[in-house]
């Protein structure tokens, strides 16, 4: 039997964990080697930096210089714009002619650049640019790194893919100026495609409306959740060529369980196969599946308790209407009276305060509980 999980979570997937994505593949490939600037919104953990990162591999073969900055892993305007220099510079120059590069691209505004060896014993460098104190030495500094990519895509005769990722952050750091400065920046660079990923569909959509910086930037994909048939089937078919046939059904009642999620969905066959091995099993059934999720909500309990200790009571009422009633409809007087909720106003008051906590999410007009386990402890714990 083989002994790796052929299931991965909690880490972006590569290509022999990827199920389906083939059409958005091909569109975003595209659309980055022509040079658009796209906007790719989802919620969270439906495999958004996964898809970037496996066109960016590929774009990477025929090529492209690729680079990838998560613009939300900076606590500031300006630490982005140091981690996003050094991310470019990286991508175009070999060490030993990094300090040349850094002088000559990067003209006005003196970085230093230091050499390091990393934790993993890769030699690194990081870049500084200390003499920034004021707004405008930072809008200075933000022109000049803007305007790299289409200095280096001019200077290598190269094309470049940039993916910046978990964009909306941007409006964190200095209102609309990091917005306005980037879009001036990208709007006229031909040989540069961008793909800017966020995950706070409400925030990514503000950030394209009229009025806005990047109105009109580019195409807009919203990606969807996996066609739960293709992914069920995908799930079957990597639990047999690990050596453990599933029951028929059992990929289909993954996904249904794991709300469709992929990172869920991942999460749910990555422990069920885990306890199948552990136990030399070669088939898979549905009852296999619920012992997994039996031993994951025991797991999870104390946190999902001290969770649930924290809502008020009229949001714990809220949270599990939706868990009931499967989010929908949940200002009707039907689902009020059902579950004995108070009048509309307080329960949607209910309902913006778990958007809030992340307790759940809006799809469309329904409610969907954020972690699909916890959704099935308040439908089993809870009263
Ligand atoms: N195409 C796919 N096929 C199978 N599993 C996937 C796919 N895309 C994502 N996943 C699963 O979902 C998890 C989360 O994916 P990823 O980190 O790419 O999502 P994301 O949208 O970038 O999330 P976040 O918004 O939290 O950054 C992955 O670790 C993997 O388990
Ligand atoms: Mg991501």
């Amino acid at each position: 039997m083989a002994a790796t999980n052929p299931f991965v979570y909690g880490e972006i997937v590569t290509s022999a964990a990827f199920a389906d994505r083939e059409q958005e593949r091909d569109r975003l490939r595209r659309d980055l080697a022509s040079g658009q600037k796209v906007f790719l919104i989802s919620p969270r953990r439906y495999g958004k930096s996964s898809l970037v990162r496996d066109v960016l591999r590929g774009l990477a073969r025929e090529n492209v210089l690729t680079v990838e900055v998560t613009v939300a892993a900076s606590s500031s305007y300006v630490g982005f714009l140091e981690s996003y220099a050094r991310a470019l510079v990286a991508a175009d120059t070999p060490m030993s002619r990094l300090r040349r590069w850094t002088s000559e691209l990067l003209t006005g505004v003196r970085p230093e650049v230091r050499f390091d060896t990393a934790a993993t014993g890769e030699p690194g460098f990081s870049l500084a640019f200390p003499a920034v104190r004021t707004a405008r030495d930072t809008a200075r500094l933000a022109a000049e790194v803007f305007a790299l990519p289409a200095r280096i895509a001019a200077e290598r005769k190269q094309k470049l893919a940039i993916a910046l990722d978990e964009f909306q952050a941007l409006t964190a750091f200095d209102g609309d100026t990091a917005e306005q400065a980037l879009r001036a920046a990208v709007q006229d660079q031909r040989a540069v495609g961008y793909v800017f990923a966020g995950s706070e569909p409400s925030l990514m959509e503000r950030m394209i409306s009229p009025k806005r910086p990047f109105y009109k930037a580019g195409p807009v994909v919203r990606l969807q959740k996996i066609d739960p048939d293709v992914f069920g089937d995908w799930l079957e078919a990597r639990f047999k060529a690990s050596g453990i046939k599933a029951e028929a059904g059992l990929g289909a009642a993954i996904v249904d369980l794991a709300g469709n999620v992929p990172y869920d969905v991942q999460r749910l066959a990555h422990e069920a196969w885990d306890d199948l091995h552990e136990a030399g099993r070669r088939t898979a059934t549905l009852d296999d599946l619920h012992a997994t999720l039996t031993r994951l909500l025991g797991e999870q309990h104390t946190v999902f308790e001290e969770s649930w200790q924290r809502l008020t009571l009229a949001q714990r009422a809220a949270l599990r209407a939706i868990v009931l009633e499967d989010g929908r409809e949940m200002l009707s007087a039907d689902v009020r009276t059902r579950h004995r909720l108070s009048g509309a106003s307080s329960v949607q008051a209910a309902l913006t305060a778990l958007v809030k906590q992340d307790v759940v999410m809006k799809d469309g007009a329904s409610y969907v509980v954020t972690d699909s386990l916890y959704r099935e402890w308040v439908a089993r714990k809870t009263f």
